[in-house]
């Protein structure tokens, strides 16, 4: 069975819109702190590269990518780094940049993972909350929006790779068609 693209839940100008909002956030809050972005690789980059051209205070970006041991994340639960930072984060005020939230089981790791790093402090910025899925209880910091659970494209989510590049959201559907 084949997908397709289904409607827009998330326009552009929506998404810019508060992304804006979250750059001022930040800007207000690191306003001094020189912090660090983490963006998890790939989902955040097109948030990641948006969000920091949001925001008006000196700020440096890295980034982690993760994997799961045993099939995706969904089936395991156990997440791996499979590409770590290039940088220590030592004494540096670390903001965590995720595309989406969905089990929680991924940001629960990195944080846990990241705090033993003894940053000054560890924060986490997501796109999107997929507060349905919740399987693990994760403190998020700055939240783009909630969005119900339904399986989402674009602005840097994927579907086996592709849509990543679509300036909007949308939702994926079945096709029947093929
Ligand atoms: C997505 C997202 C998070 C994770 C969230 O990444 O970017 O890292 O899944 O899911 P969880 O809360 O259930 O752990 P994905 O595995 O799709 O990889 P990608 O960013 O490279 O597309």
């Amino acid at each position: 069975m084949g997908h397709r693209l289904g409607r827009v839940l998330i326009a552009h100008e929506e998404i810019a819109r508060r992304v804006r909002e979250l750059g001022l956030s930040l800007s207000r809050d690191y306003d001094g702190k020189n912090p660090l972005l983490v963006g998890v690789l790939k989902g955040a980059v097109v948030f990641l590269a948006d969000l920091v051209r949001a925001t008006d205070i000196p700020l440096a970006a890295d980034f982690i990518a993760v994997g799961s041991y045993g099939g995706t994340t969904r089936s395991s639960g156990v997440v791996k780094i499979t590409a770590d930072l290039s940088v220590s984060i030592e004494d540096r005020h670390v903001v965590v940049v995720e595309d989406v939230i969905d089990t929680g089981r991924t940001i629960s790791y990195l944080k846990r993972n990241l705090q033993t790093r003894r940053p000054a402090s560890l924060k986490v910025v997501a796109l999107l909350d997929k507060s349905e899925r919740r399987e693990v209880e994760v403190a998020l910091d700055y939240v783009g929006f909630t969005i119900p659970n339904e399986f989402v494209v674009g602005y840097g989510l994927d579907y086996q790779g592709f849509y990543r590049n679509l300036p909007y959201i949308a939702a994926l559907e079945e096709d029947s068609a093929g």
